[in-house]
């Protein structure tokens, strides 16, 4: 279904992916609490990436532990590929995805590799990298991404992130550009409540008790009504419990920004 709002975040998407389909490779990372929006904006990226192969990783927690299980997901699709890429960095990023014999680990080869690999793959068309949950990248894997995100400027390959994490304090990484998601628009909260109840009105006094618990979180705009009884929505009862778990989760991320400095805070 069409985003509500986002028009801003969606208009740097479109402009990175423009720009890297002319050969002038972009990395944006998304961040923002959950429920926020990140997936939502990466699937709005990869449907508006015409002609772009796209190689994807969603990353998983329980996996965050584990070198280069991110890298291998995302590249698995092209590694028919590998053939063309030198041969040194070839046997390092076999050794590190375990496709080939161990070898002593030699992560700059197999990072290069990855760029490499990349690179071969973005003569055949344009390549959209995406990277949903980043916050659970094994290090080698983030450590592979970075590398490459620092030297697509001249590649017809964008990349594209989503993190739960803050942006660390210091990113000077060029062509790598932060973009931090926050609640959505009173407007744009006010109509995804609407088209999320169109079946179960609440009633207004009752929207606005949601749309205040909500704090401008998609996620919560479409899940606590969900949960709502019909002497709920109607205002005869009161809200249910996981309403306020949500906004736990919503504060505590709250607070953790507002310890931030303000620079790092606006960014
Ligand atoms: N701008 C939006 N307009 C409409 N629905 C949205 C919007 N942003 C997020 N959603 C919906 O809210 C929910 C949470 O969004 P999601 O992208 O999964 O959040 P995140 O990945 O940040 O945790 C999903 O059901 C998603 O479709
Ligand atoms: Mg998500």
């Amino acid at each position: 279904m069409a985003l509500v709002g986002r028009s801003a975040e969606i208009a740097r998407i479109a402009a990175a992916l423009e720009e890297s389909r002319r050969g002038r490779g972009r990395a944006l990372v998304l961040r923002g609490p959950p429920g926020i929006g990140k997936t939502a904006l990466l699937e709005e990226g990869i449907g508006r990436a015409d002609g772009f192969r796209v190689l994807r990783a969603r990353c998983q927690e329980t996996e965050a532990g584990l070198p280069f299980a991110a890298l291998a997901d995302l590249l698995r699709p092209v590694l028919d590929h590998l053939p063309a890429v030198p041969a040194p960095q070839q046997a390092a990023l076999r050794a590190a995805l375990a496709l080939g014999p161990p070898a002593a680990p030699d992560r700059f080869a197999a990072y290069a590799a990855a760029l490499s690999l990349l690179g071969v793959v973005a003569t055949d068309s344009p390549v959209l990298v995406v990277v949903d949950d980043a916050q659970w990248l094994d290090a080698p894997s983030r450590e592979a991404l970075v590398f490459c995100a620092r030297r697509i400027e001249d590649e017809p390959v964008a990349m594209l992130a989503a993190s739960r994490e803050l942006a660390p304090e210091r990113v000077d990484v060029p062509g790598l550009t932060e973009v931090e998601l926050g609640p959505l628009e009173p407007a744009d909260a006010e109509a995804l409540l609407a088209r999320s109840t169109r079946d179960a009105p609440l009633a207004p006094t009752v929207a606005r008790e949601v749309l205040g618990l909500a704090e401008g979180n998609p996620l919560a705009l479409v899940e606590l009504p969900a949960a709502m009884g019909a002497d709920e929505r109607a205002g005869r009862a009161p809200l249910p419990q996981p309403l306020r778990a949500g906004e736990a989760i919503a504060g505590a991320y709250r607070r953790r920004v507002e310890t931030l400095p303000g620079p790092a805070r606006l960014r």
